[in-house]
């Protein structure tokens, strides 16, 4: 009898049952029906499952899931996996933290990182994962990636957004290298899969009032690889997504992407040209549509108006054409596509 041929136990028939719709709640009463199996037999096939070390969350009125999220972030296996920057970067991991922002400005404010090499902090959950405006970045545990890097770069304070488009890139490019999933770019830093955000970036900085030079940037970049079992907070439940929203991720997905990362924003930093510019007007997803202008990102007090965005700049800038014939270059503000 060969493997294909064997009969499979209630608890290989449970399990593929569960990693087939991994990371989402199969009722028991489902399972039972699709089985053929009675509740106590499905309970003694998730005890087992769970002493093999799979992590099955169980629902009362939801019923089980099989989270493939719970491998581990771990500093070892990020730096494992790094390419390119493997000499050039010094990975801080912390498995929770308040912000990695807030840690990657306190280590730029006291000079503590090494010369030559950049500086990134990663953590598996913030407690205050900060958004852009004042907003706050939902940062679950376990689901997703937070990372900040703090760098030097030697530009000026009015074109640090084009570091956030030069992450934009990094995360871009990781994601689809890795996942295969294709990814669009919504100026300036967010990330979309289909009509979903899954990835934001703030960058902040800090500026010398000697010389009014750039002391450090830090770049921080939040992606959702997994929907959090809980859903996302209510005020985004509608605008928020994963990568994987339900169903099988790739192996070691949440470090092999964070590293890829890591290589893919660095390889860009080191080119110090704007090539990349070219690629991000590709992947942008606001070229030739309508949208919202905001400039100061505040809903409806700062609307400045509807426009049609013609294209990006070699400087990052998005040009918009208002209805009155007015174009307008932005690199900072807000905008929002149009709806009818
Ligand atoms: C936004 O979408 O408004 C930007 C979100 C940026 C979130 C990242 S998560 C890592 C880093 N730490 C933070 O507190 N914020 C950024």
């Amino acid at each position: 009898m060969n493997n294909k041929e064997k009969k499979l136990s209630t608890k290989d028939k449970v399990y593929n049952l569960l990693r087939d719709r991994a990371n989402t709640f199969v009722s028991g009463q489902e399972i039972a029906s699709e089985l053929s199996l009675t509740r106590a037999a499905i309970w003694k096939a998730i005890n087992g499952l769970r002493l093999d070390n799979h992590q099955i969350k169980a629902i009362n009125n939801r019923g089980y899931c099989l989270v493939l999220s719970s491998q581990p972030l771990s500093g070892t296996l990020i730096e494992r996996e790094l390419g390119y920057a493997k000499d050039k970067i010094k990975v801080i991991f912390l498995e929770q933290t308040e912000s990695t922002n807030e840690d990657a400005k306190r280590i730029g404010n006291e000079g503590a990182d090494e010369e030559g090499t950049i500086t990134v902090v990663v953590s598996d959950y913030q407690s205050k994962g900060k958004g852009r405006r004042g907003r706050s970045f939902a940062s679950p545990k376990g689901t997703g990636l937070y990372m900040s890097f703090l760098l030097h770069p030697s530009i000026s304070p009015d074109k640090a957004y084009m570091l956030t488009c030069a992450a934009a890139i990094a995360v871009s490019a990781a994601i689809e290298k890795i996942t295969g999933i294709v990814t669009a770019i919504k100026w300036v830093n967010d990330i979309y899969i289909e009509d979903k955000k899954i990835c934001g970036i703030l960058t902040e900085g800090s500026v010398s009032m000697e010389t009014g030079a750039l002391d450090y940037a830090v770049v921080g970049i939040g992606v959702n690889i997994f929907a959090p079992l809980e859903g996302f907070p209510e005020e985004i439940r509608n605008t928020a997504g994963a990568i994987y929203e339900n169903g099988e991720a790739v192996d070691n997905v949440r470090n092999r992407i964070c590293a890829a990362i890591i290589d893919e924003f660095i390889e860009i930093i080191d080119k110090a040209d704007n090539n990349f510019v070219k690629i991000y007007r590709e992947k942008s997803n606001l070229i030739g549509r309508y949208v919202k202008v905001n400039p100061y990102g505040d809903s409806k007090k700062a609307l400045k108006g509807y426009a049609k965005v013609l294209d990006i700049t070699d400087s990052c800038e998005l040009v918009v054409e208002y209805d009155n014939g007015d174009i307008e270059y932005l690199s900072s503000g807000e905008v929002s596509v149009k709806k009818y």
